[in-house]
């Protein structure tokens, strides 16, 4: 079908993306002058004996929905009709969609996740309490805008079942973030919400969908009945606790789960939280750290120095270990630990003469084939980066500001760059 000019009063400016219910367009309201998202429902849907109960049920959910007011909830601002085509009206949002974000298996750090899965709990509690249950938690659905804001989409709008859907012949979205009692056809209640978000949270820390196959069949199968490994034995930065946390969020039975999304929350929060004796711990840990590296540091320079003292001596060594003597050899192990002691502090680039990305460098000038130095420049660029995200997640734009003036320089022609500059500058 192309493309409708208006629908109602609302222009249509283009599409967003197509879902399993209908087709989602950006469109504009002339009265208030906002742009706005605007989901139509596929005339398929409608086209049957369910199709009139199915617009009722819409027309009611837009009706408890369009009351919700939180800051983690996409919020819906009308349902109407045009010439036969129903559709919902909701606020536009800019920024990505979860899905997207995870595309590429990039895991999260557990501080990430806990602040992404925490908004969504924050949104689930809200509505929770007053009744509604989402019914659709995934990825799609949830969305990061460029001010580093959590936003929970489709509230109530996957009212219809799936198993409903799927006898109407419509397209069955992915089984994946749907809890056991929905896979059976069952009632479900808000605890199937914990289920799903119970999923996302896993996919945040591992970068793997717990339950997986090559059909609906096969996922719906280990859902069903299949225990995912441990969040741990699949990442090993995940701390330990979560691997409570994803398994009471994924059990199979209803009363073996968090029975409310602010339970679950309370517990992520816990595990992310440092703890008073974790604190002073990390404080001993870093001052340990510091000396061995200040150690480290003055070995490496008094080596660099005579380095330096017979450089014109010899010349420049070409290729990687062959080459090297076993003294030079060990000399490179030595600038290594003093690298590899900086990133565990996180001097990734600074400060200037004591930093990560320095260390590995000066192994580089010496031995350009050297793996554990590119390998560990890779580590550096993959942290720094992720830190800028991070920083551009919460909004803090000077800092990434910041960043961006270091990977300019550092890391001229990595293309994390432009992304980042991109979202730096849509906010
Ligand atoms: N309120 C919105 N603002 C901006 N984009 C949206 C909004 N709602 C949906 N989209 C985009 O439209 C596409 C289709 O959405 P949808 O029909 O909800 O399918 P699904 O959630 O199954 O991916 C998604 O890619 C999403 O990014
Ligand atoms: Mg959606």
């Amino acid at each position: 079908m192309s493309q409708p000019q208006t629908l109602g009063k609302y222009q249509i400016q283009g599409l967003l993306g197509k879902g399993a219910m209908g087709v989602v367009y950006k469109g504009f309201d002339p009265n208030i002058a906002r742009p706005v998202a605007i989901k139509t429902i596929h005339a398929s849907l409608l086209d049957t004996e369910m199709g009139r109960e199915l617009l009722d049920r819409f027309r009611n959910e837009a009706q408890a929905v369009g009351r919700l007011n939180h800051a983690n909830i996409v919020s819906i601002y009308e349902f109407d009709q045009d010439k036969g085509t129903p559709y919902f009206v909701m606020e536009y949002v800019e920024g990505h969609d979860l899905k997207t974000l995870l595309k590429d298996g990039r895991k999260y750090s557990p501080e990430e996740a806990v602040h992404i899965v925490g908004a969504i709990l924050s949104a689930l509690d809200y509505t929770h309490k007053l009744g509604i249950v989402h019914r659709d938690i995934k990825p799609a659905n949830v969305f990061i805008t460029h001010n580093g804001q959590i936003k929970l989409a489709d509230f109530g709008i996957a009212r219809v079942d799936n198993a409903e859907l799927t006898q109407m012949g419509s397209v069955l979205g992915t089984p994946s973030y749907m809890s056991p009692e929905q896979c059976k056809g069952q009632p479900v209640d808000a605890r199937s919400d914990l289920f799903s978000t119970g999923v996302v949270l896993y996919e945040l820390l591992v970068g793997k969908k717990p339950f997986a196959g090559d059909n609906t069949h096969a996922i719906m199968h280990s859902v069903l009945s299949e225990e995912p490994d441990r969040p741990t034995a699949k990442n090993q930065s995940v701390p330990k606790a979560f691997d409570g946390i994803v398994k009471k969020a994924l059990a199979k039975d209803v009363s073996h789960r968090y029975q409310t999304a602010a339970a679950f929350r309370d517990e992520l929060q816990k595990a992310v939280a440092p703890t008073k004796a974790g604190k002073s711990n990390n404080l001993v840990l870093m001052a340990v750290v510091a000396v061995v590296v200040l150690a480290l540091a003055t070995g490496a320079g008094m080596w660099f120095k005579t380095q330096r003292d017979q450089q014109y001596a010899q010349p420049a060594t070409e290729t990687s270990d062959g080459k090297l003597s076993a003294e030079e050899r060990a000399k490179l192990e030595r600038l290594i630990n003093v690298a590899e002691a900086h990133f565990k502090v996180g001097r990734l680039v600074s400060p200037q003469g004591s930093n990560a990305f320095e260390a590995y460098q000066l192994v580089l000038q010496v031995d350009p084939q050297n793996s554990e130095a590119l390998e560990g420049i890779n580590r550096v660029k993959n942290r720094f980066f992720k830190r800028a995200q991070l920083l551009a997640l919460e909004g803090r734009r000077d800092d990434v500001e910041k960043h961006l003036e270091l990977a300019e320089r550092l890391f001229p022609n990595d293309d994390r760059i432009m992304l980042l500059r991109n979202r730096v500058n849509e906010q």
